[in-house]
């Protein structure tokens, strides 16, 4: 700009000096990515966490790290003003100060922790915050007993390209109390139950956006998967691009999610394939982004949509619960493996400041969600994760015995298993005509249904449980595990195939 008006010596003059400034600037401007920062835990064994940041091309950065191991590792040159180093093996512990070093400067991460790395992902459920939860200030003030779960929250911020690095951080690397008031109500419960039972630090990393559906957290080549274009109203893949894809050079252990809220109203029934999809694309790219560090089927936990309006009779809830899980009501199963559900439509939350559709009990929830972690991310034997669900459904005409795929605890009085009555041996939709299905019986495995409200001349054509936005009052629903902790997620099941 200094240039534009200048006679054609002095423009020369001034390109010099440009050219000059900014050799000079790039001296002493070694650096770390904007998600690398004192406090924070980088990947545990046997994994290798991954570095990288900005310097003068040219250069040669070596990191160092000092604590209870120490490590050099051998130069690397920065390109195009970046440099990557990857660790050798570091045990869970701490602390650490890593430190990069060039001939003539250097840039120090203190209080450095490894541990596992957790990414939590999705739209405002995953966004609500420690300062909204229920005993808020309980929690809060149990937090600080927690020194070794750190937490980092990007900034919301959109692209049209795949960015490199954050535009943003909104909470630096934190050790409780300290920011966490604004810090994932749902992410930080996950990461302290976890903490409890694997006792070595956990990491948290928040990036997620209030009101998002899933196309903005896709890449192009995820959305092709399900025939979606790359350009669309609601700017797919912008948070992608800008939240997502700047962290997939960091080693990660895996990743927890709560969203779909948004696509009850938008490519809803698209959900089945960009779900999944998004999840297969992650994986393959924070695989590749950490050169193979990162496992290519990280685990991947969610939860299942909770609850929004009473008496709503819409089906956007119900069918996004069961598209959450490729339509086969349960998880992991053969389209997502290694994944795990928290079950969340018994927790409804109609006082909720912020609305029902954001409950504030998100302690049950994250509590749910670690037992699937437990089970699925770290293989603990014997830790009960999934809710009850139906092994085989029989009917002779007059009732439906549902026999379950583990003992069951009943309570009879609640009216939410449903039957389509049919005369044609066509697929039951939304528009058939369905009717209570009430329990007569029950023992530990199995519940007995009526069919009573069907006409004599007709057959049991569909059921379906639980398939309401709202189905039951605050840990009310009819059929849970026989320790009542696990809900029985929702199912629909056909007699015939659409
Ligand atoms: C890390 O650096 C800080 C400040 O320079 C120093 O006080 C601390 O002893 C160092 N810790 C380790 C483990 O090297
Ligand atoms: C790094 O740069 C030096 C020259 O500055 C070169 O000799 C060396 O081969 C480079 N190393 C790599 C891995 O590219
Ligand atoms: C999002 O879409 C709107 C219009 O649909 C457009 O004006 C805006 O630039 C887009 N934003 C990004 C980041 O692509
Ligand atoms: C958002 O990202 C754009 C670049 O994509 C940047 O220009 C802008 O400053 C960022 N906004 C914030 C608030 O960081
Ligand atoms: C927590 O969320 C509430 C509701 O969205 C918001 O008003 C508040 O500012 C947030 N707190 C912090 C510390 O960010
Ligand atoms: C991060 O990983 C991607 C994908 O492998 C790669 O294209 C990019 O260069 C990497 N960025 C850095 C800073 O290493
Ligand atoms: C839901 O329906 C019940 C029974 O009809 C009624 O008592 C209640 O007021 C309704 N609740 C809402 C929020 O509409
Ligand atoms: C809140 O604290 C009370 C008293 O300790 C406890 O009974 C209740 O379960 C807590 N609520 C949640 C959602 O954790
Ligand atoms: C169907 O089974 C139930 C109990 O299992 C029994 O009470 C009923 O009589 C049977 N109906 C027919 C038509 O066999
Ligand atoms: C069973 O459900 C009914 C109706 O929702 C409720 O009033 C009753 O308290 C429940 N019983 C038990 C044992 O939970
Ligand atoms: C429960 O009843 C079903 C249907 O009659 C039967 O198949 C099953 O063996 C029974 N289970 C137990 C534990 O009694």
């Amino acid at each position: 700009m200094c240039c534009l008006h200048l006679p054609v010596m002095a423009i020369t003059l001034c390109v010099v000096l440009i050219f000059v400034a900014a050799i000079h600037r790039c001296e002493g401007d070694l650096s770390f990515a904007s998600y690398y920062g004192d406090h924070m835990v980088l990947q545990k064994s046997p994994e290798r966490a991954v570095l990288w940041g900005y310097g003068c091309d040219g250069a040669q950065v070596t990191l160092i790290l000092s604590g209870p191991t120490k490590q050099k590792t051998s130069p690397v040159n920065v390109t195009n003003g970046i440099w990557r180093v990857t660790l050798d093996p570091v045990e869970a512990g701490g602390p650490y100060n890593v430190t990069a070093v060039t001939k003539d400067s250097s840039a120090t991460l203190t209080d450095v922790l490894f541990g596992d790395i957790w990414l939590c992902g999705g739209q405002s459920n995953m966004w609500f915050n420690m300062s909204m939860v229920f005993n808020a200030s309980e929690e809060l003030k149990l937090s600080e007993k927690y020194p070794d779960v750190r937490f980092f929250m990007a900034a919301l911020n959109q692209s049209k390209t795949e960015l490199l690095d954050l535009t943003d951080v909104e909470i630096p690397w934190s050790v409780a109390p300290t920011n966490l008031e604004g810090f994932s109500a749902v992410c930080w419960l996950y990461g302290r139950y976890l903490y409890d039972t694997l006792k070595y630090p956990i990491g948290l990393v928040e990036s997620c956006w209030g009101g998002t559906p899933v196309e903005v957290w896709s890449s192009a080549r995820a959305l092709q998967q399900c025939g979606l274009e790359n350009a669309g109203p609601k700017n797919n893949s912008v948070l992608w691009n800008s939240m997502i894809h700047p962290l997939l050079n960091m080693t990660i252990k895996g990743a927890i999610w709560y969203q779909g809220e948004a696509n009850t109203y938008y490519h809803k029934d698209k959900y089945a394939c960009t779900f999944p999809a998004m999840i297969d694309d992650w994986r393959m790219s924070f695989h590749k982004g950490s050169g193979g560090q990162t496992a290519k089927d990280f685990p991947f936990g969610f939860v299942q949509l909770s609850t929004d309006i009473k008496n709503s009779t819409s089906e956007s809830f119900p069918n996004v619960r069961w598209h959450q899980t490729a339509n086969f009501g349960y998880v992991p199963n053969e389209r997502m493996q290694n994944t795990f559900m928290a079950v969340a439509l018994d927790l409804p939350d109609p006082d909720s400041p912020l609305g029902p559709i954001h409950p504030r009990d998100k302690q049950d929830v994250a509590y749910r969600l670690t037992l699937g972690a437990r089970a699925v991310a770290y293989n603990e034997k014997g830790v009960a994760f999934q809710g009850p669900f139906p092994k085989q459904i029989r009917d002779n005409g007059t009732h439906v015995i549902v026999n379950y795929d583990q003992k069951i605890s009943v309570n009879k009085s609640d009216h939410i298993f449903e039957i389509c009555c049919t005369e044609t041996q066509v697929s039951c939709g939304s528009k058939s005509h369905w009717v209570p299905a009430p329990i007569v019986w029950s023992n530990k495995t199995s519940v007995e249904l009526s069919a009573k409200f069907c006409e004599p001349s007709q057959e049991v054509g569909a059921l379906r449980y639980a398939w309401r936005d709202w189905p039951c009052d605050f840990k009310a629903c009819p059929i849970y595990s026989a320790n009542k902790i696990l809900p029985a997620p929702p199912f629909i099941f056909n007699r015939y195939s659409p």
